[in-house]
């Protein structure tokens, strides 16, 4: 996942959400398809309900796509 110090903050509506595990997408945090060949996969999240998400940017959280805080500490 690329290095970036913040979350991103989404606005999301329900449905299906794939967000890219590769930091490789041209649309991040979304997957683009561009992990092809690396051996990654996107994480594949459900969304039930709208809802504000924070995924993580730093690539450090432990509860993956999203952000735990742990960029506060990098
Ligand atoms: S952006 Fe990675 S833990 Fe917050």
């Amino acid at each position: 996942m690329e290095q970036r110090k913040q979350p991103y903050i989404l606005q999301e509506e329900p449905g299906v959400k794939y967000y890219c595990a590769c930091g490789l997408s041209g649309n991040l945090p979304y997957c683009d398809g561009s992990h092809k060949g690396t051996g990654k996969h996107p994480f594949k999240v459900e969304i039930e309900e709208p809802k504000t998400v924070a995924i993580c940017g730093c690539g450090q959280s432990k509860n993956l796509p999203f952000c735990d805080g742990t960029h506060t500490t990098l």
